[in-house]
């Protein structure tokens, strides 16, 4: 047991025209100094409204795209600044899967070929007996059978989309998962089992992973952590239990739906606040009071639960 990963003032802006006729660019701030450690075989959820940032630092973290500023430990390397060698060598430890598992599975390639290219990467396309039976190793893992290798994705459903796509990011058998939104395109009832699946793969193959939803109440079973996100910035982070039992900020607890003021769920930016001193959340705090307004909350509380918000600094 140790220290996997370890991310500090992490920081991904965005340059955005507002409309394609606006002559200034202004600044999407998607991920604003993001720091937090995640240790082996632990579970951290990441949740937030829908534009919170969370796809952002997920993809940051995978090196999908380049973070402005930050560090990212990962098995005690300088993730973000390791030669492209060394990173390809500890690629398949981190294993990926998206929210959409259609648009993320090649629809042109049948299931033996999706599973295996995280593995042909690793052990070269010369070992077709071994990616063959890993391939089928894989399967069994998220409970499907041998029949599915010659299986198109547009032939399966959703949930077996996605069970495919878990398969693929496993076959490596990484230390670390990163599962962005996993179960939101599915029906409830198809949700359930995929959590459990993941429950399952956690118990007997024993990874770490960042679970990211916007629905807290699907990061409740499956964290032994949870990091709440809005607009690029951790609000409150802390044990799951503590997070769902005792939410200290105003945000964390409209989402748990303890307390609604009657605004649509989104944090999509209102772009005259980014880059502006205060609480990012004052605008929609129904607890704010004046000096939110100006001064930046810190995260900040007992022991391992701590919050940014002022009202609640201890
Ligand atoms: N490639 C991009 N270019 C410009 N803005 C982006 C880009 N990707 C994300 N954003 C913006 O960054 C913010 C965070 O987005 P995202 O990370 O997708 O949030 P979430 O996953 O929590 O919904 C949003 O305001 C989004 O519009
Ligand atoms: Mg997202």
């Amino acid at each position: 047991m140790g220290t996997l990963l370890s991310v500090s003032e992490l920081e991904r802006f965005y340059e955005i025209r507002r409309t394609v006729f606006s002559l200034k660019k202004e600044t999407v701030r998607a991920v604003d100094g993001v720091s937090f450690d995640l240790e082996d075989a632990q579970t951290l959820g990441i949740v937030g409204e829908s534009g919170s940032g969370k796809s952002t630092l997920a993809r940051c973290i995978s090196f999908l795209e380049p973070a402005d500023r930050g560090d990212v430990t990962f098995m005690g390397r300088d993730w973000l600044r390791v030669p492209s060698k060394e990173r390809k060598t500890l690629r398949p430890q981190m294993g990926i899967i998206f929210q959409d598992p259609y648009s993320s599975l090649n629809p042109r390639k049948r299931v033996a070929r999706i599973i295996s290219e995280p593995l042909e990467a690793r052990e070269g396309s010369s070992q077709r007996e071994l990616l063959r039976s890993k391939a089928i190793e894989a399967l069994e893992d998220v409970g499907l059978g041998e029949d599915f290798l010659d299986k198109y994705p547009h032939e399966m459903s959703g949930g077996q989309r996605q069970r495919i796509a878990i398969a693929r990011a496993l076959s490596t058998r990484p230390r670390f998962l990163i599962a962005d939104e996993p179960v939101s395109s599915l029906d409830v009832s198809v949700q359930a089992q995929i959590i459990n699946l993941f429950l399952d793969l956690k118990e007997r193959l024993s990874f770490a992973m960042l679970f990211i939803s916007h629905d807290l109440n699907i990061v409740r079973f499956i964290s032994d952590h949870v990091m709440v996100m809005y607009r690029g910035k951790i609000m409150e982070m802390g044990p799951a239990e503590d997070i769902f039992q005792t939410p200290f900020h105003p945000y964390t607890r409209m989402l748990t739906g303890r307390e609604s003021n009657g605004d649509a769920p989104s944090a999509e930016p209102v772009l005259e606040h980014q880059g502006r001193p205060g609480c990012v959340f004052f605008s929609r705090c129904p607890e704010r009071n004046k000096h939110c307004q100006t001064e930046v909350p810190r995260l900040s509380g007992p022991g391992s639960h701590r919050a940014a918000c002022l009202q609640y600094a201890p």
